[in-house]
């Protein structure tokens, strides 16, 4: 999907933890066809400084009122501009953008640091019949606000920490393996850090549980235009992680 511009009204923009923000936008038309592990390229300056696009992910998207969420930490130029709307600035937003995730009944939803967005969307979402535990993993406790965030979706949610200062000490990992041979899983759906998801889908595979990862390419266009993003997929076909991905079945593109 190659998606369309949508000059969104920011509602709010609110820092929720060091330098991690969460943005809501009134852009009616996105929050109405956007999905599950979609995307939008922002443009965070009228000028050209920086030029290109921003992808970021659906945090959360609301058809009845208009709004789709933004969480995202700031890195860089485009980020820290960001940070600098104010209720009632426009936003231009060019998506819905990338395949989405396909969900099933029971899932296993694996975020760490700004790929937790994808999957608060998920959480917030669940259809009737679909049930999802989730594995949060964080640098230290300090990183607990992203825990809060899913304080009201229907799931079960499981935290690591890389020094135990909050949940069980060490990456997501530690704790999937004995999670998934607890329960039942259809499906393992993933975005985060590259060696954090290879993991989660080494477990996946060996559990025998297909997996689901979201790819954080660096990005040009974000629609198929150009080469930016270009990765190789296991069957030697090379992809455009905007328009193929983000998400890609994990054998796909891991193994
Ligand atoms: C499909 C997709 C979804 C994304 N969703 C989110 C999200 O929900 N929230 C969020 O905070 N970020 C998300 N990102 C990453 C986000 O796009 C970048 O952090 C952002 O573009 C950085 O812009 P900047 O101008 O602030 O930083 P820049 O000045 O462009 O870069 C600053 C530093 O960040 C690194 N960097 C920039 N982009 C990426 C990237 N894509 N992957 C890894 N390192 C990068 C650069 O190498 C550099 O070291 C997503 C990326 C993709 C491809
Ligand atoms: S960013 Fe241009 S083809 Fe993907």
């Amino acid at each position: 999907m190659s998606g369309y511009v949508e000059m969104g009204r920011v509602i709010h923009n609110t820092q929720i933890g060091s330098d991690v923000w969460r943005m809501s936008i009134y852009a009616p038309k996105q929050a109405k066809e956007a999905q599950l592990g979609q995307f939008c390229n922002v443009r965070v300056t009228g000028g050209t400084a920086p030029l290109l696009r921003r992808p970021i992910s659906y945090a959360g998207f609301d058809a009845e009122a208009g709004t789709i969420d933004l969480l995202y930490r700031v890195v860089g130029k485009g980020t820290e501009i960001m940070t600098q709307l104010r209720e009632g600035d426009t936003l231009d937003c060019l998506g819905p953008l990338g395949q989405a995730f396909t969900t099933a009944d029971r899932m296993l939803l694996v975020g760490g640091g700004v790929g937790i967005a994808p999957m608060l969307c998920i959480a917030d979402r669940l259809q009737p019949g679909q049930e999802a535990h989730v594995i949060l993993g964080f640098r230290n406790a300090s990183e607990s606000f992203w825990a809060d965030l899913f304080k009201d979706s229907p799931v079960t949610v499981h935290i690591t920490t890389d020094d135990g200062s909050l949940g069980t000490k060490g990456y997501p990992t530690t704790v999937m393996e004995t999670l998934m041979k607890e329960e039942q899983f259809d499906v393992v759906l993933t975005c985060g850090p590259t060696p954090m998801m290879k993991g989660v889908a080494a477990v996946a595979q060996q559990m025998g549980v297909p997996c689901q990862v979201s790819l954080e390419e660096r990005m040009g266009c974000g629609t198929g235009g150009c080469v930016g993003c270009a990765c190789q997929g296991k069957s030697g076909t090379r992809y455009k992680v905007c328009k193929d991905g983000p998400v890609f079945p994990a054998e796909e593109v891991f193994f």
